[in-house]
């Protein structure tokens, strides 16, 4: 992760929408320059692979100040959660909102992070919280990805909260999550993963497995909302039922990284998550040193992550997590590109990859990308081979 693997006065050279060639521009074949059909002068900026935010929560109704200000005169997002407030909040304006109107926003969320340099995203469901809810929410976000100029990969956050309703009843809540609404979400295709969030006052360790087997069962991989406000054994659950990723991690220590080292769970930090909470970070230093492969993503939505700026989000990763440049970069990239089983084909600039990379404006070093924290200086965005920012 350290190594930037930076090329000095270099060319890239992308044919069929892939990268077919790069290097020292001293070295580039001179028949490349005389059969291309387009090109472009990056002098004194720096190309990067695209960002790949495997972590947002696109599709919502409405915007979440007001707690966000309670938040501010002390209340905990626990306790406004616990109040009916938080997820539950915006599942009722979920609720309220027809589906062109969720499309709309969360489309005009999506240009909004392709101008700041998104090159590939997942979106999760999650404020529906109940079948036709979440069916409305997969629908948009199979819209966005039939429509989308960027790839996109569609979680089905089965369990995001549980309906006050069922407070006293949980089982029923999942055996529903489990037997029926799983295997209807594969039977019609309208997701790629199975999430839940792992928390207390959410959903439990064993919880957490059941409904990641019942997924595998039905064909959807599993990722994990992992210890973001306690200890809560969801980085054990992740481990145990094999999932992709493990998300948030901000309550991590010497038995989580155990767990992790020996599994090909992606450990993946929100860092804009813990800003806006004003929680701790995770550990990143500690989780890098160790040895652990992590990754970097948004969490946008509206309660704990109003932004998916991936740039913010590197800048953040290293002002407040002590990441060196290189090592968010990474993060941001190839190692998110992992996370959503599309390392082999994005999040890097190698030959045969498909070409989504960035061109910034004229920089003295890469390393001004975070050192420029809370501006962009991506300037063109460029996904399978066209530019289109
Ligand atoms: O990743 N943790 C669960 N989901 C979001 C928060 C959702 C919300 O508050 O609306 C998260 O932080
Ligand atoms: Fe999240």
């Amino acid at each position: 992760m350290q190594d930037a693997d930076l090329v000095e006065d270099a060319f890239l050279y992308c044919e069929g929408g892939r990268i077919a060639a790069f290097g020292p521009m001293h070295e580039m074949p001179p028949d490349l320059a005389a059969q291309a059909t387009e090109r472009v002068d990056c002098t004194g900026r720096v190309v990067l692979p695209g960002y790949v935010d495997s972590h947002t929560h696109l599709v919502f109704a409405a915007t979440r100040e007001a707690e966000y200000v309670q938040r501010l005169q002390g209340a905990t997002y626990e306790q406004i959660a616990a109040a009916g407030g938080g997820i539950l909040n915006s599942a009722r304006r979920t609720a309220a909102a027809t589906e062109n109107e969720l499309l709309a926003g969360a489309r005009q969320r999506l240009w909004e992070v392709i101008r700041l340099g998104t090159t590939a995203i997942e979106i999760k469901s999650g404020y529906g919280l109940s079948f036709d809810g979440e069916l409305k929410l997969l629908r948009v976000a199979q819209q966005l990805k039939a429509e989308s100029p960027i790839p996109v990969r569609v979680t089905y956050l089965a369990a995001h909260a549980l309906p006050m309703e069922y407070r006293e009843r949980r089982q029923d809540y999942i055996r529903l999550i489990c037997h029926e609404w799983i295997p209807a979400v594969a039977a019609e295709k309208l997701a790629d993963y199975v999430d839940v969030f792992c928390e207390h006052g959410f959903f439990t360790p064993d919880e957490t497995v059941e409904i990641l087997a019942a997924g595998a069962t039905h064909g959807l991989a599993g990722r994990v909302h992992a210890n973001e406000l306690a200890y809560s054994g969801g980085v054990q659950a992740a481990v145990r039922a094999g999932a992709c990723s493990a998300d948030h991690l901000e309550c991590v220590g010497p038995e989580e990284l155990r767990a992790l080292a020996g599994s090909a769970v992606v450990p993946t930090l929100l860092p804009g998550t813990a800003f806006f909470l004003g929680i701790a970070y995770a550990p990143a230093r500690m989780m890098i040193d160790a040895g652990l492969g992590i990754a970097l993503a948004s969490d946008y939505n509206p309660g704990t992550c109003p932004t998916g700026n991936m740039n913010l989000v590197v800048a953040t990763a290293c002002a407040q997590m002590k990441m060196l440049p290189a090592e968010a970069l990474c993060a941001a990239t190839l190692n998110a590109a992992h996370a959503l089983q599309w390392g082999s084909d994005m999040g890097s600039i190698a030959v045969g990859k498909v070409a989504n990379f960035l061109v910034t404006n004229p920089l003295s070093s890469y390393t001004c990308i975070p050192y420029h924290f809370g501006h962009s200086t991506v300037q063109q965005v460029w996904v399978g081979g066209k530019r289109l920012v």
